[in-house]
């Protein structure tokens, strides 16, 4: 059962810039809250309460400030920085002693993912994960992301990381469980063409020790780039459009953990008072 989870909130987002010049692009809004709300709010919907936050360096403070140790959600956030975005697979490094001998789950600080039956399923894949699983979504341009390839009896042919060709469309999404054995591989892996450490490389070796599962989020569930300025606004506007028609939040922290059972009214008065009169602080007002 994996209890713990890693988000990689490093990187240079240079396809935002100017604005990622001044800040980190986990902290952009995606509508209402800023980006990392919602891989956050993935993890804690999937029941994981502690968390490890790789950032960018210098930036833990900022994130500190927002999340602080994260007891205002009932959950246990630490930080760790990452001198240079040399790989997904550093997380596993950086995280080590996080890590210890148990599996964990990564989610990337900038990956948006809604759908209903969700939560749910990750539950269950945490319960079930023995190696590492993946999870694919279909998408019309996958020759940007790690694809993976199956066969007419959905068995994995071949997995490759923005390959120039490909006969598939399913992306690997930036949600990845492994076991404790992560750390292990991830330090015998060597830099690619593009001078980083591979995810889809790690990924391999679990399907070379027949320990890989995929899984499909299909198209019942969603899960949006926020790489361009254009990604970003076409993914607030999903969520713009969701949270008016329904009147509930997508990736509200304090919601998810009061319905967990993690934190009671008082942490939601804390939280109202630090977020002071916007939005969110009177959703939160109505929630209790
Ligand atoms: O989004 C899913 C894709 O993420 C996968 O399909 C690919 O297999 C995987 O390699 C990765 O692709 P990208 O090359 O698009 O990842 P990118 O460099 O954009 O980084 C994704 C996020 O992770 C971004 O918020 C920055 C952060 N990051 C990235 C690297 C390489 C770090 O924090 N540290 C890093 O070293």
């Amino acid at each position: 059962m994996i209890d713990r989870g890693i988000i990689l909130a490093g990187g240079n987002g240079t396809r935002l810039s100017p604005l990622t010049k001044v800040t980190n692009k986990q902290l952009l809004p995606l509508y209402d809250k800023p980006i990392i709300y919602y891989p956050l709010s993935i993890l804690m919907l999937a029941g994981i309460k502690k968390i490890l936050i790789i950032t960018k360096p210098d930036e833990t403070s900022i994130y500190k400030k927002l999340l602080g140790d994260g007891r205002r959600f009932g959950i246990n956030l630490t930080y760790k920085e990452q001198n240079k975005p040399e790989g997904l697979p550093q997380a596993f490094l950086i995280g080590k002693n996080f890590i210890k001998k148990n599996g964990v789950a990564l989610i990337l600080g900038d990956n948006f993912f809604y759908g209903q039956g969700l939560a749910l399923r990750l539950r269950q894949s945490l319960k079930k994960n023995r190696g590492s699983t993946i999870f694919l979504y279909p998408v019309k341009n996958p020759t940007q992301y790690g694809v993976v390839e199956l066969d007419k009896t959905n068995k994995i042919k071949k997995i490759s990381e923005k390959p120039k060709k490909t006969k598939s469309n399913l992306a690997i999404t930036g949600l990845y469980l492994f076991n404790s054995k992560v750390v292990k591989l991830s330090e015998k892996l060597r830099p690619s063409k593009r001078n980083e450490l591979e995810i889809t490389d790690l990924i391999k070796s679990y399907k070379r020790k027949n320990s890989l599962i995929v899984e499909q989020i299909g198209r019942g569930g969603s899960w949006l780039d926020t790489g361009t300025a254009k990604d970003l606004f076409d993914a607030s506007l999903f969520v713009s459009t969701i949270e008016k028609r329904q009147g509930l939040k997508i990736a509200c922290l304090e919601e998810i953990a009061f319905r967990n059972k993690w934190i009671k009214k008082s942490s939601i008065i804390k939280s109202i008072k630090f977020y002071g009169n916007c939005d969110y602080s009177n959703y939160l007002k109505k929630l209790i």
